[in-house]
C-alpha cells in the first residue's frame, strides 16, 4: 500500500485582508504552509507529499526546503479553486490509480502525527476512504436576508469537514473531472453516490480563516513545542 500527501496551495485567502496569500503568513516562527509540510513529511507512512502552487508563485523557492529532501515535490499548476488545484496536482503526480492520497489544506497547520495515524489506520482497508471532521458543537441558525434567525436548524448527525481528506487517487481524479463545483474532496466522491467515512477527529486541526485564528494557532504550535 502506497501513501502520498497532496497539499493545494495556490489560493489567496481573501478573507484575511492580506497581501501575503495565507499559507505564507508568518506563524510562530514561520510561514503557516511549512507547520503542515513538516507534519506530513514526518510521517514514515507517506511517500511523497506534493505541494500545488500557483504557475505565479516566487515565494516558495525563496525558502530552504532542503531539511524536506526529494520527499517535498512543488507543483506549479495550482487553479482557480481549490478543486481545480487538487485535480492538476493529481494528474501531474502521476499516480498509480490504486495510490492513497491524503489531501490536507495549507491553511491547516496544526495537524499532528496522531491525527495522521488515525487517519491512515482507520481507512487502509475502506473501499472508498473518507476525511477527518468533528461532530459539529454549537447550535446552528439559519438568516433571513437581513440578519436574523429565520430558524434554528438541527444539529443532529451533522459534522464538519475537515483535511486530510483521504482516497485512492484514480477515484478522486475522477470524481474532480465530474464534478468541479465542489470545497471539498469528499463532496466529489460524494457526487459519484459513495459514502465518505467520517474519523472522528479533534478541534485543533481547525483551518486559519480570519485574522484571529493566527493567535490561536500560534498558541497551539507553542504549546506542541514548534
Ligand atoms: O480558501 P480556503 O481556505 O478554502 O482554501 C483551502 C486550501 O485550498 C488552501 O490551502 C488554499 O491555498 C487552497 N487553494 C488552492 N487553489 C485555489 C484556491 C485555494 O490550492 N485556487
Amino acid at each position: 500500500m502506497t501513501f502520498h500527501a497532496l497539499v493545494p496551495a495556490a489560493g489567496f485567502g481573501a478573507r484575511m485582508g492580506q497581501e501575503l496569500p495565507k499559507q505564507y503568513l508568518p506563524l510562530a516562527g514561520q510561514p503557516m504552509i511549512f507547520h503542515a509540510l513538516s507534519t506530513l513529511c514526518a510521517c514514515p507512512q507517506i511517500e511523497t507529499v506534493f505541494v500545488v502552487l500557483s504557475p505565479e508563485d516566487t515565494q516558495f523557492k525563496s525558502y530552504d526546503l532542503s531539511r524536506y529532501g526529494d520527499k517535498l515535490q512543488p507543483l506549479y499548476c495550482g487553479g482557480a479553486t481549490r478543486a481545480e488545484s487538487v485535480t492538476n496536482g493529481l494528474v501531474a503526480a502521476e499516480l498509480e490509480s490504486d495510490d492513497w492520497v491524503l489531501v490536507h489544506d495549507a491553511a491547516r497547520p496544526c495537524l499532528t502525527q496522531a491525527h495522521l495515524f488515525k487517519l491512515i489506520e482507520e481507512l487502509r482497508n475502506d473501499d472508498i476512504g473518507g476525511l477527518l471532521a468533528v461532530p459539529l458543537a454549537d447550535t446552528l441558525k439559519r438568516a433571513d436576508g437581513e440578519g436574523r434567525v429565520l430558524r434554528t436548524e438541527s444539529r443532529e448527525q451533522l459534522w464538519q469537514a475537515q483535511t486530510p481528506q483521504m482516497f485512492r487517487a484514480g477515484l478522486l481524479v475522477r470524481a474532480l473531472q465530474q464534478c468541479k463545483d465542489v470545497t471539498d474532496d469528499a463532496s466529489a466522491i460524494e457526487a459519484l453516490g459513495l459514502h465518505p467515512k467520517l474519523v472522528a477527529c479533534d478541534t485543533t486541526n481547525f483551518k486559519v480563516t480570519y485574522p484571529q485564528d493566527l493567535l490561536l494557532a500560534e498558541l497551539l504550535l507553542n504549546q506542541a513545542g514548534k
